[in-house]
């Protein structure tokens, strides 16, 4: 039997907006269509080093706050950061941002840190600006699916 591959989905929200989008991604990712995956998602503070070598990939889920991604969002990312030095190169990542009327920044400093770390972006962005629309909530569902059928795939 083919090992389980493993998607983790980490994100931030305040006022619920990401919220909607992440549980609309891990909709997607938990489609009956894709097997052979494993999803686990968990919000910024709740997840750790030990997630991230878990993961054979990664969907990062953000509010925009202050031109950057959230707090909690950096603080995840600043925390497992030396202990998964080496560890996580080249991790396929993908981002979905909710943002009042912009998201530039926010997708900047992911953007910034993912080289840095390094990830490597495998799927286009997705900006919400304003309203969490249905049109918004499908294309998170198919981001979901789409990196897990990826996985599943070993296309990344
Ligand atoms: C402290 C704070 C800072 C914000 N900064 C920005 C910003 O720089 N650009 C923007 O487009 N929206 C900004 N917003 C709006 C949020 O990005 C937007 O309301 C988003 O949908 C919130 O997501 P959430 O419901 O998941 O918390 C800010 C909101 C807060 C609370």
């Amino acid at each position: 039997m083919l090992a389980l591959k493993h998607l983790l989905i980490v994100y931030h929200s305040q006022t619920g907006h990401t919220q909607a989008m992440a549980e609309a991604v891990l909709r997607g990712a938990r489609s009956p269509e894709v097997e052979g995956v494993e999803v686990r998602m968990l919000r910024a503070g709740d997840a750790g080093a030990e997630d991230l070598l878990w993961a054979d990939a990664l969907i990062l889920g953000t509010p925009e706050n202050f031109g950057y991604m959230s707090g909690a969002v950096k603080d995840f990312l600043d925390r497992t950061y030396y202990s998964c030095e080496g560890k996580v190169e080249s991790l396929p990542y993908a981002v979905f941002i909710s943002a009042g009327n912009d998201g530039s920044g926010a997708l900047g400093s992911i953007q910034r840190i993912a080289r840095g770390y390094p990830l490597r972006v495998v799927q286009e962005p997705i900006i919400a600006r304003g309203n969490t629309t249905d049109a918004i909530l499908a294309s998170c569902e198919e981001l979901g699916m789409t990196m897990a059928a990826g996985l599943e795939m070993s296309v990344f």
